[in-house]
């Protein structure tokens, strides 16, 4: 069957936008595989106008493309188990990461809802973390090849949960808040690791990093701060202004991404679901 879906480029290396695709549990098989194509090649995907779509159909959709995980480790899900909301109430991803990445299993892609958004501000922008690594200068490649980083939970959501605007009041944030600090996972993982599907190296660190292994904490930030610079250097990015109804899907084994934090008190809400995925391999296999 002729596939209706056009992909368009929006930049040299990170994101493209699919047009003429309606998301649901119902495409053809020719459609979920030029998806799953044009997310191995951008790492970041956008699709306009799929107000259609609730909680139910974003997970049939999603489970085409894999196997939706618990919404969460440490964040209870509110209704559909697979669906974490991200709402500006109590979470603001406004620092650079990949997702849940201080697990062993790193969730392979993202799924990524507009439910609400706020009247101006609040767009996210992706980082491609295979150009990044490409474009490395040789000895650091050498370097960073058989480095290996400690990735923690530790100072995640707890940190924004108790800094930011709970106050203790509200039984919901309270439970949240018990949640966040009752669960500390710790896990390392290569700081290079090579994509199961395309056999790309790309870096693996974000906000999760506590530490790199076998150097000293200052070694460890300055080395860090290098690379994420790498990572974020804005030609390698892609930033995404949402509409309601918009869907992002992402490559999370090739990106990070940063929500940006600028539309003040007004609500902001994203359903995400994530897709299992592998324990990262090194170079070295
Ligand atoms: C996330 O970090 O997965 C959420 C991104 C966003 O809120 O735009």
């Amino acid at each position: 069957a002729e596939v209706a879906a056009r992909v368009v480029r929006l930049g040299e290396h990170t994101g493209a936008r699919i047009d003429g695709v309606r998301l649901g549990g119902d495409l053809d098989a020719a459609t979920v595989a030029r998806i799953r194509a044009a997310l191995l090649t951008h790492k970041v995907i956008f699709f306009r106008g799929q107000q259609h779509l609730d909680d139910t159909g974003q997970l049939a959709f999603a489970s085409l493309l894999g196997t939706p995980t618990l919404a969460h480790p440490t964040v209870p899900g509110q209704g559909n188990a697979a669906v974490l909301p991200i709402d500006s109430d109590y979470s603001k991803a406004n620092s650079w990461h990949t997702d849940v990445t201080f697990v062993d299993r790193v969730p392979a892609i993202s799924v990524l809802r507009a439910v609400r958004l706020p009247p101006y501000g609040g767009d996210t922008t992706w980082a491609n973390t295979v150009a990044a690594y490409d474009k490395l200068p040789e000895p650091l490649k050498a370097l960073v090849d058989r480095l290996w980083a400690v990735h923690s939970n530790a100072y995640d959501y707890a940190a924004s949960v108790d800094e930011a605007r709970i106050g203790g009041v509200d039984v919901k944030f309270q439970s949240y808040r018990d949640t966040f600090e009752s669960t500390v996972y710790e896990t390392e993982h290569p700081v290079v690791r090579v994509h199961p599907e395309t056999g790309e190296r790309a870096l693996l660190l974000g906000h999760f990093v506590k530490r790199l292994v076998g150097l000293t904490s200052g070694e460890s930030q300055a080395l860090f701060q290098l690379l994420q610079q790498r990572v974020t250097q804005l030609e390698n990015t892609v930033r995404w202004h949402w509409r309601e109804g918009d869907v992002a899907i992402w490559d999370n084994r090739a990106t990070q991404h940063y929500a940006i934090a600028d539309y003040e008190d007004n609500p902001r809400r994203l359903h995400r679901i994530t897709l299992a995925g592998d324990v990262p391999v090194s170079v070295d296999g």
